[in-house]
């Protein structure tokens, strides 16, 4: 903790995401240490955050909002929500922050993603390397599949108790969004995790299918699961994510059926604790599902 020796609680952290499900728990963790936050939205006025917090609106896509929300403040956790890195890098060694936290993503470690594609593996990887060409000090959060993909299939088990899926069987290692914001918390107190990057994961290899039936027991309902083509899946995906964006997800689905992603052992070096799993992730969220 020698950071926050040397801050003490006069240091302010920055918490952009506060509404989502990752910042909204690092706001959490900051809380219970008595760390000073201020959470930003591009709507404060429609969210509700905890009492004691600092609130300010800022749009990530309008870099000059940020810079108002900044000051004052060393340590950032930052979204990767921009159309136009270079302001956005820009902003934040000009507002007097030290340390920004990025969620960024395992994909960032992925050489084949073009930069360009935003969201996806090179687009991360162009907001990393010029954060690290800032002169800032940086720690890059390279989390792999979030268990909170599985919220998508409430509508359905509420319905029907039925999920449809292409490629049930395909192998994941998701993280619950608390052991992400735990690391967060770890690289915005204390000096541990400067200039790191580290790719974290959930401490298990689950199947979807079994993912399913975590659901299925939290919620003490027997759920089925109903197989898609890709084709049934495409037409799914259609209102809510772009093609591009399907077309990712069915490609990582299709070479994850029998695989062994690897565990990586991070968030236990980082936090102590191995992680939680799908399990737990599923009974703390069980009420999505009712
Ligand atoms: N899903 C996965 O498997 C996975 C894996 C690795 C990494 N990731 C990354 O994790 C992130 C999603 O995290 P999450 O689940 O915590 O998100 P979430 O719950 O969907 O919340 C999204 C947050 O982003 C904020 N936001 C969106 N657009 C913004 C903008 N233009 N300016 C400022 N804030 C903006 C929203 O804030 P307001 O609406 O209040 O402004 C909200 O707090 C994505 O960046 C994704 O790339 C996801």
């Amino acid at each position: 903790m020698k950071v926050m020796a040397r801050y003490g609680c006069d240091m302010t952290v920055v918490i952009t995401g506060a509404t989502g499900n990752v910042g909204g728990n690092v706001v959490a963790g900051l809380l219970e240490r008595g760390v000073p936050v201020r959470v930003t939205s591009r709507d404060p006025g429609g969210a509700v955050f905890p009492a004691g917090v600092e609130v300010a609106r800022a749009d990530l896509t309008e870099p000059e909002s940020l810079r108002a929300a900044l000051v004052g403040a060393e340590r950032v956790f930052l979204y990767p929500r921009t159309q136009d890195p270079d302001a956005l890098v820009a902003v934040l060694p000009e507002a007097g922050v030290e340390h920004v936290v990025l969620l960024s993503a395992s994909s960032a470690a992925e050489e084949e993603d073009a930069e360009d594609d935003f969201n996806r593996g090179g687009y991360l990887r162009g907001i990393e390397r010029r954060l690290a060409a800032s002169g800032l000090t940086y720690t890059f959060l390279r989390p792999d599949t979030f268990a909170s993909n599985a919220s998508v299939w409430r509508d359905t088990i509420k319905d029907s108790g039925t999920v449809p899926l292409p490629y049930p069987d395909s192998v994941q290692v998701p993280i619950h969004e608390k052991d992400i914001a735990d690391v967060a918390v770890v690289a915005l107190t204390t000096d541990r995790l400067n200039n790191a990057a580290p790719v974290l994961t959930g401490p298990e290899r689950i199947t979807l299918r079994e993912q399913v039936a975590a659901i299925g027991a939290a919620i003490g309902r027997e759920l089925t699961v109903v197989e898609q083509t890709e084709a049934e899946a495409r037409e799914f995906f259609a209102p809510f994510r772009p093609p591009r964006f399907v077309d990712g997800v069915l490609s990582a689905l299709r070479a994850s059926v029998g695989a062994t992603p690897e565990i990586s052992p991070e968030v236990e070096k980082i936090t102590g604790d191995p992680g939680r799993t799908f399990a737990r992730w599923a009974v703390d969220h069980a009420d999505l599902y009712r």
